[in-house]
């Protein structure tokens, strides 16, 4: 809407800017990819590497983003403009802008595949899927149904806009606030009926049996992955909700919350998950199809099953939606800062932007399922470029801008607001040394691996 730092938009209460940036966080990361990436990678072992990465790299890049955002009060590529001005820092910025267009892109298309799952589980479809061949059939055939993936791939960024085109206070905020609070509802709903199901224990045991006999170098990295992508981290998400802060916000305060929450979500998440397959017979490791497959396999055998599917596909919903606007408004407070346009305009521009590079990748289960780009179709190109390459080099960046380039104005930023100014020596060696070093051992990693 405004540009310039006195008329910015701020947010319009504390707990907002939390659930908004917590909403962000929680997503189809934390409900669909942490579950079946914690199901391949053995359970526990996994959740103590991931629980160990979301602290201690997770937690002061998030820092360091929010730093960014309120001490320039602009998108990610004003920020080091405004921080750092004749530099060419601007370009981590814009390579996490660009990052953010193609995330949102796949994003869409899966968050659509959600809202079909919702559809069909309110028309009772999901009851039929009750066999495991039967579940699995009724996936392949709808993600080859290219038609119906980009029809609700396009509901699904017509909602983003909604959303978005209202503004920081009166649209991210006012949604995050109703939606967030009705999402850890819904869950808890879930929880109980899973834990209570015959054979639960299983599952549980599952995901808290020690057995470190399965970690190895692969599943560190796959943590650490997944603990950047759960988070939000390293494309400027945290910059922009950041920049609508006040000075009387307290940033360590914000992180620790942010991230104990998301955490929190994703392992109710596994209790909400596991306990369900296992009291069903079936395999934990069955890969991303846990949740269109499996579950709707678990539901149909329920009492009630087609309500509880409704339920799990509207959590699921409410959760890629909150994610989605904040990948959206990283567009849109870069059109509007930099650009000059004016939100509503911005809103529309970007989000079919995103929408039209969401095709190839909505028709790459589909037609185009022959279509590759060194060697990967569409979705895993998005997916491989986004998560394993992008995020990752723009947290490294970030952390680097942090702790070393922005040499005036950091500590004094950082500490404004908060009570817990102690941790600042901790948290500067951290962003100065530690996570661009850990993330850029994944990084390599990927690349030659
Ligand atoms: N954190 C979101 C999730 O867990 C995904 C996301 C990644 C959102 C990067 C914004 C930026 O689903």
């Amino acid at each position: 809407m405004q540009m310039g730092g006195g008329s910015r938009e701020t947010w319009g209460s504390k707990v907002g800017f939390i659930l908004a940036a917590a909403g962000s966080a929680i997503g189809l990361g934390n409900i669909w990819r942490f579950p079946y990436v914690l199901g391949e990678s053995g359970g526990f072992a996994f959740l103590m590497i991931y629980i160990a990465c979301v602290i201690l790299i997770g937690m002061p890049i998030m820092g360091a983003e929010m730093v960014i955002g309120r001490g320039s009060g602009r998108n990610p590529v004003g920020a080091f403009r405004v921080l750092l001005p004749g530099s060419p820092w601007w370009l981590a910025g814009a390579i996490g802008v660009i990052t953010g267009v193609l995330i949102l892109a796949y994003y869409t298309v899966v968050a659509g595949w959600t809202l079909a799952y919702l559809y069909e589980s309110i028309t009772g479809l999901v009851n039929t899927f009750n066999t495991p061949e039967a579940a699995q059939h009724a996936f392949d055939d709808f993600v080859v149904n290219s038609g119906k993936v980009v029809f609700f791939h396009f509901l699904f960024a017509l909602l983003c806009i909604l959303v978005v085109s209202q503004g920081v206070k009166g649209g991210i905020e006012r949604w995050s606030k109703v939606l967030m609070p009705t999402l850890f509802l819904l869950l808890l709903l879930l929880i109980g009926r899973s834990l209570t199901l015959p054979g639960a224990g299983e599952g549980m045991k599952f995901l808290f049996e020690p057995d470190f006999s399965k970690i190895s170098g692969e599943v560190v990295l796959v943590a650490m992955g997944q603990a950047f992508y759960s988070l939000s981290l390293g494309m400027g998400v945290m910059i922009t909700y950041g920049s609508y802060l006040d000075k009387k916000s307290d940033l360590f305060g914000s992180t620790a919350t942010v991230a104990t929450l998301d955490m929190s979500i994703a392992i109710l998440a596994g209790i909400a998950i596991f306990p369900a397959v296992f009291a069903m017979g079936l395999e934990p490791a069955s890969g991303a199809g846990l949740t269109y497959v499996a579950l709707p396999l678990v539901f149909s055998k329920l009492p009630f099953g087609a309500v509880l599917s409704s339920i799990f596909f509207l959590l699921l919903t409410i959760a890629a939606l909150t994610s989605a606007i904040s990948l959206l408004e990283v567009m849109v407070s870069f059109a509007t800062d930099e650009l000059k346009w004016v939100r509503s305009r911005a809103t529309i521009i970007m989000a079919a932007l995103a929408f039209l590079l969401g095709v190839p990748v909505a028709l790459s289960f589909g037609v185009w399922s022959d279509v590759k780009v060194f060697g990967l179709n569409f979705f895993d190109l998005y997916d491989y470029l986004t998560a394993n390459i992008l995020l990752p080099l723009g947290g490294i960046l970030i952390a680097l801008f942090a702790g070393w380039a922005w040499r005036k104005g950091v500590k004094e930023e950082m500490l404004q607001g908060t009570k817990m100014g102690r941790l600042y020596g901790v948290w500067i060696w951290a962003i100065r040394i530690f996570a661009p070093l850990a993330v850029g051992i994944i990084l390599v990693t990927n690349l030659i691996g």
